[in-house]
């Protein structure tokens, strides 16, 4: 035995050659509770070809799995099909101790390598659709621009119906197993729907236009290998039916309230809302700032329908902990949300016009009109609160049944 990494095989002549990351949990902002996966895919055709790389630190252990099957060295080719650096930090590295015969990635793609690492080393810009020989086995290139960065792109390895797919259909999840079928559903669709809310949400129409186009293009795919968390090899069309349903984004009766609180005034309110929707029929989710993170947040809203967002004043602004997840959400774009504003204050009130704003600028559909409370909020100001849940409720019912 050589050493410990050992590769696992996903289909003929390709395996699995990439990095467990146990310990991550802050991926730029987005808790990954469940630590990541850094794939990578070595090809073992005529021309030995590599999918992606790994994160730098990583580097070691991707090169400890491929040398189970060959000597690094006679990698013929490598392909980069997302530069970002969770697969593309340890490229200059390895391109220096293999010595490939070829780098391949998107058109943008070479350009981002090269604005990353300044590398001298040549990068060969592939097109939308061109197909790549690597002897006995053939890839087509499948640009994705956008998504989630300009350069993305996929890979078809044709003969055995695999889609290298790089960040789509991948998911934050460190685990021992390597393919999604073995693992518990709920947590897959859990780390399925966290990664999308928090990565690719903002890129929903071009998702929806690349299944139509995945869909059009007769493409037989029987294995999605993407760039974070286990392979797909079985309920293809169960995940693909989720990535449509996140990007449509469809009217929902489930309410996200949202809010932080200094002296539980705040919270007082979000209560009373809480128990108005829920006598209206919505379904609610209640979200402290203090127990929640912003990726739960953004995991909470790619399935709601409203967003009802409130926080005291401090020094004449909201609580910095709200404007932290307000600007998140607001660069996720979520569409098809309605909502309301709501929050206390002791001797000025601009936390309110301020969500307000954030959520004007959000195209959130605002309901009723805000609701502040000095100090404490009195009887009449919780019942008004408890009111406006109703409202916000009714609304939900209406666009869900025109939906
Ligand atoms: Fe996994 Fe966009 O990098």
């Amino acid at each position: 035995m050589s050493n410990v990494y050992k590769p696992i095989q996903i289909s003929d002549k390709v395996y699995w050659v990439g990095a467990v990351d146990w310990t991550i949990r802050d991926f730029h902002g987005y808790t990954t509770k469940r630590g990541s996966t850094y794939n990578a895919y070595l090809i073992l055709a005529d021309k030995i070809s590599l999918i992606d790389t790994v994160k730098k630190p990583f580097k070691d252990e991707m090169l400890a799995r491929i040398a189970e099957l060959i000597d690094p060295k006679e990698i013929d080719y490598i392909i980069s099909n997302h530069s970002e650096m969770d697969h593309s930090g340890s490229l200059p590295e390895i391109i220096k101790e293999v010595s490939p015969e070829k780098v391949f990635a998107s058109h943008m793609g070479v350009k981002a390598l090269h604005d990353h690492f300044a590398t001298e080393d040549e990068i060969i810009a592939v097109k939308d659709g061109e197909e790549l020989s690597l002897g006995n086995m053939s890839i087509i290139f499948m640009e994705t621009r956008m998504l989630h960065w300009p350069d993305s792109m996929f890979s078809y390895l044709k003969e055995n119906k695999l889609l290298f797919s790089q960040d789509a259909f991948g998911m934050h999840l460190a685990s021992a197993e390597r393919f999604a079928d073995e693992i518990k559903k709920d947590i897959i669709e859990y780390e399925a729907a966290t990664y999308y809310g928090n990565i690719l949400l903002p890129y929903s129409p071009l998702i929806l236009k690349l299944l139509d186009k995945v869909a059009v293009s007769g493409l037989d795919i029987r294995i999605v290998a993407p760039d974070h968390g286990p392979v797909w090899r079985k309920d293809l069309s169960w995940i693909l039916g989720l990535y449509r349903t996140w990007a449509e984004q469809k009217p929902t009766t489930k309410a996200v309230v949202l809010y932080d609180t200094m002296w539980h005034s705040t919270e007082h309110m979000a209560r009373s809302i809480e128990e108005g929707l829920i006598a209206g029929g919505a379904r609610v989710k209640v979200m402290s700032l203090g127990a929640f993170h912003r990726s739960d947040v953004a995991y909470e809203v790619l399935d709601a329908g409203a967003l009802i967002v409130g926080s005291p004043t401090l020094n004449n602004n909201m609580l910095p902990s709200m404007a932290d997840v307000l600007t998140y959400l607001k660069g996720l774009r979520p569409v098809n949300l309605i909502g309301a504003a709501f929050g206390s204050y002791g001797w000025s009130a601009e936390s309110v016009k301020q969500i307000q704003g954030i959520l004007a600028e959000m195209k959130v559909d605002l309901v009723g009109e805000p609701i502040k409370a000095k100090y404490v909020p009195d009887k009449d100001t919780l019942l008004e609160c408890f009111e406006l849940g109703k409202a916000v409720a009714d609304r939900l019912k209406q666009a869900a049944k025109n939906g």
